[in-house]
Parts: C-alpha cells; structure tokens; sequence
C-alpha cells in the first residue's frame, strides 16, 4: 500500500481528526442499544495508538442516514455510551446539533493529552454527503492531522473523508490497512486454488465482483438468488424463484467468460423449495431439474452445500460475499450455515465481505476462525469490483 499510515505521523500533542464508522446496527426492541459493535472495536487499534503516543483524538463518524438535518434517531449517543463505558473520564460527547459550532471549537482546544472526544453524528449537516466544501473546512479548522480509518465509508465520497482529507496532512488507520492488505494481496497475488463463493440476492448486484474476479480466481461458487437467473438461461425450471430477466443474456456472457478463463463455475445441485419465505413454513428438497412450477427455492440444498464445503476445504484462498439462501429464517439458513463452516474449518487464506455474510459468520458464532471478516459493506462489494475507493484515495500518498 503506497497511502500514508498513521505510524508516519508525528502525532505527539497534536490535535487529530478520526473518521471512523460507527454506523452500527442499533436493538430493534432496546431503544438506544448497539446490536453488534465490531465496528467500534475495529477501530480501537488506531485510536489506542494515538492515544498512547500523545495525540488529542477527535472522532468522526456517521450513523444511519438523517437526511442532513438533527434527529435523535440518529444520534451518536449509544456509542458515545460505548466510549465512555472503554475510555472513563478521558472521553468526552460534544453532543451538538450544529456538528461544528463555536463551543465544539472551544471544547476541542482544551482537550489535553491522551483525551479522546466524539463529535455528533456528521450526517446532521446537510453538506455531509455531498462533499460540501464548507463543512470539510469545518471539521478541518479543528485538527492538525486528519486519520481515515473509515474503511465501511471508503466508497463514499464526502466531506468527513474526501474534502476534510484535502485540507489537512492525512494518513489511513490501521483497520483500512488491514482491510485493503489483506483483500488487496488476495486479489492481487493469492495462494492458489483461489476460490470465491457469491450469494445474495440478485445477479446485477454482482457482476461488477465476477467480472473482476473472472481472471484471478479458480473456482466461483454461486448460492443465493442469484444463481437462479443463472439457471433459468441455462434452460433450468426455476418456479416462482427469484429471476431478473433481463441479466439471463449477461448471465450466460459470464458463463462464457468463466470457460475462456478457466475458471470452473458450481451452480446449486439440489435446493430447498417453499411456497412462501416464512418462518415455521413447509420445505422440502429437491434436485435442480425438480423444482415445481408453484414453489420457490430458498436455499441451497445439502448435496450442494457438501460440493461447496469440499471445494472450500482445498482452496488455499477463500472470498466469500453473499448468503446462500433466506438465511435470516431458519428454515433456510443452512446452506449459509455449512458455507460459513467449511470456511472455519478451513486452514486457507478466509475473507469474508461484509454485510450480510458477516452477520451470518456473526451470528454462528465463528468469526475467530475466520482470517478476515470486513467491516464493509458496499466497500468491501467495490474493493472486490476492482473500483478505487475515494475515501482511500483522497489520503496523501507515502513519501518516497
Ligand atoms: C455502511 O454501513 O455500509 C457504511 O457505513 C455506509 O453507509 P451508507 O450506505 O449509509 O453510506
């Protein structure tokens, strides 16, 4: 990586601006409780190190999406609780609705030391999201050096990481380093057979990643959605299951390529079929050629989550992004289930993008088995895309 660390700051009773993404998923039932902080914990490496080397730490960060305006909906004050709860008395919450107003400045300018405080959420101004060059300036007028350790925002490009990164000396923390290192050398140069495993929804999502995953990787699984469009334009009876019509061309040109390049592509054997996605519903499993014209399959089936699971266990290099199915209902969480296993079990190089697979590989508790589990969402889908991320760009690159 060519971009400035923050090891190459001299960081020593300066004020520093964070980005960080504690855009966290909030209790549906418990008002005010963060469901999962992963994303607060993988940012405390760099805040750890500047705290310890002297430096005067100002986070910020985005929650949810309050369409620029104050809305305690989504006010950072769950994680300021967080912070508060790791940091005692040497963290402070300048809870404002104007994010940078006068007293902010002045709070900011007595920090001391080895204090750490939390701006409220940057999306409250208008001007966030659309890289305003006012409000870039504004969070810039408080810091000496800016640190983006934002990697879940990185594919945005907004005046908390691309216009406040112009007007100040910049460097990446050492979670984006992590993420782009680890993904980046995957993609760039992986220990061979390289496999990757692409679930979800539905096909258009993804062909940016095949397309750029197509000459690097040996094998490409496909579960989810998404592999019945791939089926139905190889002349598959899909039933009522997800298609999208008009990516059956693409779907087949995908193909095509996959075979030009060598690459073996696996589509589901056998799947679990339904009426309806609901919890406590009938299923059943049937082989591919079986599936009626009335029901939906929402699921990989067994035989294919063991072909998925053999494949994985002699990969040297796993990417995984996306589900296999509904995993979020029981009934159809298995094949999600066997994938994320036969990535814990396995002794090769794991990733796993973020977002719903995380949560999956979250939610079975395996996440320690795992080489690396993203914080991105988006991000991690255009780092595997190939697409350069703003938020990383825009940081001053190492010096020779
Ligand atoms: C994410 O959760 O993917 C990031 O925090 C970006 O959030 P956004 O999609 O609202 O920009």
């Amino acid at each position: 990586m060519n971009k400035r660390t923050v090891k190459d700051l001299d960081v020593k009773g300066k004020k520093v601006l964070v980005r960080v993404d504690f855009n966290v998923p909030l209790s549906k039932t418990e008002k005010g409780v963060i469901s999962d902080d992963s994303r607060i914990k993988a940012a405390l490496p760099t805040i750890d190190y500047l705290l310890e080397n002297g430096a005067k730490v100002i986070l910020i960060s985005h929650l949810g999406r309050p369409k620029g305006e104050a809305n305690p909906e989504f006010s950072l004050s769950p994680v300021a609780k967080r912070l508060e709860e790791i940091y005692g008395d040497n963290f402070h919450f300048f809870d404002e609705d104007e994010v940078v107003n006068d007293k902010v400045k002045e709070e900011v300018n007595a920090l001391k030391e080895g204090e750490i405080a939390l701006l409220q959420n940057t999306r409250y101004d208008k001007q966030e999201t659309k890289n305003g060059e006012e409000f870039a300036a504004k969070l810039a007028s408080l810091a000496d050096l800016y640190v983006n350790d934002a990697f879940g925002t990185s594919h945005r490009a907004h005046a908390s990481n691309v216009g406040v990164a112009s007007k100040l000396p910049s460097a990446v923390g050492f979670l984006i380093q992590k993420e782009i290192e680890t993904m980046g050398k995957a993609l760039e140069d992986p220990e061979r057979p390289f496999v990757a495993i692409l679930g979800g929804a539905k096909v258009s999502d993804k062909i940016g990643v095949i397309e750029n995953l197509i000459t690097k990787v040996d094998s490409i699984l496909i579960g989810g959605g998404m592999a019945y469009t791939f089926l139905k334009a190889q002349g598959k009876e899909i039933g009522k299951s997800l298609l999208e019509e008009d990516k059956m061309e693409m779907s087949l040109k995908l193909l095509e390529k996959a075979k030009e390049n060598n690459v073996k592509i696996y589509l589901p054997k056998d799947v679990v079929i339904a009426d309806k996605i609901e919890s406590g519903v009938d299923t059943q499993i049937v082989d591919i050629d079986n599936i009626p014209t009335d029901k939906e399959a929402l699921d990989i089936g067994p035989k294919t989550a063991k072909e998925y699971a053999e494949v994985v266990k002699n990969a040297k290099t796993v990417v995984w992004n996306g589900p296999m199915g509904v995993f979020e209902i029981d009934e159809f969480a298995n094949g999600t289930n066997e994938v994320a296993k036969a990535l814990a079990d396995s002794d090769a190089i794991t990733i796993v993008g973020g977002g719903d697979s995380a949560l999956a590989i979250e939610k079975a508790g395996l996440k320690d088995k795992i080489t690396h589990v993203s914080t991105g969402g988006g991000a991690s889908l255009e780092f595997l895309e190939g697409k350069v991320l703003p938020g990383i760009d825009s940081i001053d690159d190492k010096e020779e």
